[in-house]
């Protein structure tokens, strides 16, 4: 994701997302192995803190691209940029490694996510189309109405002035 500026607590806004992001994710995944175990009093603390740990995320988040900035057509962008980056250049070179290392199930995991990525991004990219022609459209409608009232508008006033002489 693009950066706030080139501050180091914007560095660390990043750093501190991403963990309590992964916080999260850990703590939902623990949760699942703690009721396989049969722990389900420790499942439900991992589900209700990866919860918190989703809120510690948004306030991160809210200072990295404040809501009140954001609009429909930017939060599609930044998740089509977010995803092309895992598709084009992220997996492709995990993948690299993986194979050098001889990692052959990550290897196929990378391959098979950085599919996927590259099916989001599409997925969002229709998405925003789509979105651009609702727009594109409501002005057209927006532009008639108004012309139309304009109309009406002007009408009355002919209608007054001829009344008044
Ligand atoms: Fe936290
Ligand atoms: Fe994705």
């Amino acid at each position: 994701m693009k950066k706030l500026d080139n501050s180091k607590t914007a560095d660390n806004l990043h750093s501190a997302f991403a963990g309590e992001s992964m916080a999260n994710r850990k703590y939902l995944y623990f949760a699942k192995v703690a009721r396989k175990l049969g722990n389900e009093e420790i499942a439900k603390l991992f589900e209700e803190t990866a919860h918190q740990e989703t809120g510690h995320a948004f306030s991160h988040l809210e200072l990295l691209y404040p809501s009140k900035d954001l609009t429909v057509e930017r939060i599609l962008e930044l998740a089509i940029e977010g995803e092309l980056y895992e598709t084009n250049q992220m997996y492709p070179e995990f993948e690299k490694i993986a194979l050098e290392e001889g990692k052959l199930d990550a290897a196929d995991e990378f391959v098979e996510q950085g599919a996927e990525s590259a099916e989001h991004a599409k997925i969002f990219e229709q998405a925003a189309k789509r979105f651009k022609a609702l727009t594109m459209v409501e002005k057209y409608h927006a532009t008639k109405y108004q012309k139309a009232l304009e109309k009406v508008q002007g009408d009355s006033e002919v209608e007054i002035t001829a009344k008044a002489s």
